[in-house]
């Protein structure tokens, strides 16, 4: 079984590839069941992008929370997607889950565009095609090494997990919701709220309303937008552009 989390669409293609490969199934968190029992020598993989070199809360929280039953020799492994660096989220996960009971056996990273776009610049199509192939190179490599059931943290570029006491009170204050805005182009089509994984966004009056104080910052909202009516921050993500996978 491969979970994954993927506001726009690296972490599910990586984990489609993957499950497609070694004959297995890619699962959505937003969709799984908490209760899972592996079948016996099963892999158990997540997918995850890295947010601020960490895990998104609710990646963090499904392997804190999931009752998983181990059965026979089963593999357990991590990928983070990420832009430039997936900074300790290895180490965070290996900790997470083995108060949960379970061990990590390997960890890898997969570089791929990066939609933090308030700082990377993803309008230009051919460029963020060429980032796309270079991923699928090193998607089919993690395969081989999933294949042979490798052990150990193969992450890199890696962050020391000190680095987390500084990037947990950033990311706190990134994700406050006052930091996303809307503008007047807008059309009311409510597909923001529909798919915002934690529900922060609610339509009042046909106009999409945050509800909530903090969000998981995935910017699936910003992406997905049909009129690019969400920004962020200062008004740099406008000009960077709007990004979905292209298997998305
Ligand atoms: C809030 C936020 C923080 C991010 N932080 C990092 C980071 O610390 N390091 C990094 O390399 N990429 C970072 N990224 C980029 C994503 O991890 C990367 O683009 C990932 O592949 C997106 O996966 P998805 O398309 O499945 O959502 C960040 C993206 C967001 C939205
Ligand atoms: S997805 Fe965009 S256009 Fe649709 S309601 Fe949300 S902000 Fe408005
Ligand atoms: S409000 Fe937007 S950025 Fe925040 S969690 Fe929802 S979809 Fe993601």
């Amino acid at each position: 079984m491969i979970y994954y989390f993927s506001a726009t669409g690296n972490c599910r293609h990586t984990a489609k590839r993957i499950a497609e490969a070694i004959g297995d199934r890619a699962v959505s968190l937003e969709e799984a069941d908490y209760n899972l029992i592996l079948e016996k020598d099963e892999v158990l993989g997540f997918v995850t992008p890295t947010y601020f070199w960490e895990l998104p809360g609710i990646v963090r929280h499904f392997m804190s929370d999931a009752e998983i039953t181990l059965n026979g020799d089963n593999y357990t492994f991590l990928i983070s997607t990420y832009g430039t660096t997936p900074g300790c989220s290895a180490e965070e996960a290996r900790k997470v889950l083995a108060e949960n009971g379970i061990l990590l056996d390997a960890s890898y990273s997969i570089k791929m565009p990066d939609n933090w776009t308030v700082w990377f610049d993803l309008s230009n199509p051919e460029k963020v095609r060429m980032q796309n192939r270079k991923a699928d190179d090193a998607i089919r490599k993690v395969i081989e090494r999933i294949r042979k059931r490798d052990l150990g943290n193969h992450q890199k570029p890696r962050a020391p997990y000190f680095v987390k006491t500084f990037t947990d009170s950033a990311f706190e204050s990134a994700r406050k919701t006052s930091n996303l805005h809307l503008e007047d182009t807008c059309i009311g089509c409510g597909l923001c709220a529909k798919n915002c994984p934690v529900s922060a966004i609610e339509m009042k009056d046909s106009r999409p309303v945050w509800v909530k104080e903090q969000c998981e910052l995935c910017f699936r909202c910003l992406h997905h937008c049909p009129k690019f009516a969400i920004q962020y921050g200062n008004g740099a993500t406008k000009k960077h552009g709007q990004y979905v996978h292209p298997e998305t």
